[in-house]
């Protein structure tokens, strides 16, 4: 998604400012000619770096600074102030920089400047030469980005089953679902990228098997690519439910951007969709098919939509929310046949519908897995590296499970970021490093115009504080277990986000 023109507001830098007015560990906005610039300041040192994540254009300056970096409020990307580039996901480009100068009591910031991005790991004689990467999709991608610009020489190999180069998976159920973003946006990057990178990309290539003792991976065609190292990053996929209709050419499940695009064509001629599922992805389905302007119908079994992960209070506001829509609930319900014409639900009442969609969870694709003989429980087992039970094999995204230094609990997750994040860190240690995966998982959803963030990872909590008000759609719900917080879900409480995100990160050190 490509950010917002920047717009130049505040101070402008070049002229100086003096140096009291910014204290240690603050940020400021200004604007050095037509660019918004962020000052910040850590001790005497002073970082300008552009205003604009680059993700989805987050305003840096209401983000918080830690150290020497910046972090977006709005999905806790996390910049290097001295360097501009995006050290950790979900923004992959780096901001603009510009040098500072102190020059009596004043601060001025003076030209733009490129500084090379860390090394963060020693590329040792004798390493990976070929790295093979399964999976198109957030961790595969972060990882081969992440391998360039640690300029790891020799070839990268991506294989995809899916038709399309990495997408922005999470637009799929959002904006571009609703027809408010061109496609676009899409991709991660354009298909230049990955020649000018010398990412070897090869969609609709189906791996067939892992042969961990050869170090070859078989493709569904019978031919074989050797590697030196490999990283697993097959995701998950929609679970299809067996119920009679569901092979029918309106009900769909969504996953892909040629998903997506089924979806959207089939909307177009829509009155009434039944979304089956009230989670993350059914519910944002639902809001953008009310945007398209289709009266839509929310089956599922739950008593509240989204109770298990964020608890009754925001399961309630979540379903006014899509209430002051015109979404229609049906929950404690299920579908027990789809025809063409209309949802037969176990209560005995039917729904005319044009359009199926079915929302009702993931599933990791393991077989690969599977069949290498890694070890698996209800997940890939990776460790603290990221690295699975057969040596130079690396697992990331959907598909891993780790063990959480947040939680202390090993756990596996199915959102973007931590995707994104541990692609990243797997990259580092198939080249030779030795990162420890130590972020904390974050997740955001978008319901209309109101986001929740969620930091952290609580299955269960024995108490839930809640600070504000969530109807004002202005709070951050905290989930305890033993006076401890585990998460935080928040609306509009950006900084309370990235505050407990730190404070989660210190807790681990401890
Ligand atoms: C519509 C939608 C909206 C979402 N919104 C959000 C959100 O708002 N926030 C959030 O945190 N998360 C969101 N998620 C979840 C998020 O997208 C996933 O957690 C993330 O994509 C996982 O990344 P991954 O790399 O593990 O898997 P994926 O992105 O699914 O990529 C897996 C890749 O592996 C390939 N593959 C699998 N098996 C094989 C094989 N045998 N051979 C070759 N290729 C193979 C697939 O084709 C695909 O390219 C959303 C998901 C969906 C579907
Ligand atoms: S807009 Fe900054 S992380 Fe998404």
């Amino acid at each position: 998604m490509s950010a917002p023109e920047s717009k130049a507001t505040g101070p402008d830098l070049t002229l100086g400012l003096a140096v009291d007015t910014l204290a240690d560990g603050k940020l400021l906005l200004g604007h050095v000619g037509d660019d918004a610039v962020v000052l910040a300041r850590r001790g005497n040192a002073f970082f300008a770096v552009g205003a604009t994540c680059t993700h989805y254009g987050g305003p840096l300056a209401e983000g918080l600074m830690v150290d020497d970096t910046v972090r977006c409020p709005w999905h806790h990307a996390c910049f290097s102030l001295r360097t501009g580039e995006a050290v950790r996901a979900p923004a992959l480009t780096p901001l603009a920089c510009w040098s500072t100068e102190v020059s009596g009591s004043k601060v001025f910031v003076r030209a733009k400047v490129t500084p090379a991005p860390s090394r963060r790991v020693v590329l040792a004689p004798g390493g990976p030469q070929k790295i093979v990467v399964i999976g198109g999709g957030a961790a595969g991608f972060a990882a081969a980005e992440m391998l360039r610009r640690q300029h790891f020489r020799g070839d990268i190999v991506m294989l995809s089953d899916d038709d399309a180069s990495p997408v922005d998976r999470p637009n799929l159920s959002k904006d571009y679902l609703a027809g408010s973003a061109p496609e676009e946006w899409v991709p991660l990057r354009d298909d230049r990228y990955y020649t000018d990178q010398g990412i070897d990309l090869r969609l609709k290539t189906t791996v067939a098997r892992v042969d961990a003792s050869a170090r070859e991976v078989v493709l569904e065609d019978g031919s074989k690519v050797a590697y030196d190292r490999l990283l697993l990053a097959t995701g998950a996929e929609p679970v299809r439910l067996s119920l009679p209709g569901m092979e029918l050419p309106h009900v769909f499940t969504l996953r892909t951007l040629r998903d997506c695009r089924a979806v959207i064509a089939r909307a177009a001629t829509t009155r009434r969709a039944v979304v089956m599922g009230a989670s993350f992805i059914g519910l944002e389905v639902a809001a953008s098919l009310r945007t398209r302007g289709i009266e839509v119908h929310v089956v599922a079994p739950e008593k509240r939509p989204m109770e298990k992960v964020l608890g009754p209070q925001l399961g309630d506001f979540v379903r006014s929310l899509h209430e002051e829509h015109g979404v229609i609930f049906h929950l404690e319900d299920t579908a027990t046949a789809i025809d063409a014409r209309k949802v037969i639900l176990k209560s005995g009442g039917t729904i005319d519908a044009d359009l199926v969609v079915a929302g009702v969870g993931v599933r990791p694709r393991l077989g690969l897995a599977e069949t290498a003989g890694l070890a698996i429980d209800r997940g890939v087992m990776v460790n603290e590296y990221l690295e699975t039970s057969a040596t130079g094999i690396f697992a990331a995204g959907d598909i891993a499970r780790w063990r959480d230094q947040h939680s202390g609990a090993a756990i596996r997750v199915e959102h973007w970021v931590v995707a994104e994040r541990q692609g990243q860190t797997a990259a580092l240690n198939m080249l030779g490093g030795r990162s420890k995966f130590d972020a904390v998982p974050f997740f955001w959803s978008q319901h209309y115009d109101v986001p929740i963030n969620y930091v952290g990872h609580a299955e269960s909590w024995d108490e839930l504080a809640i600070d504000g008000d969530i109807a004002k759609r202005d709070c951050a719900v905290r989930y305890k277990r033993n006076g401890r917080v585990l998460a935080v879900a928040s609306i509009y409480r950006d900084v309370a986000s990235l505050k407990a995100e730190v404070a989660m990160e210190k807790a681990m050190l401890l």
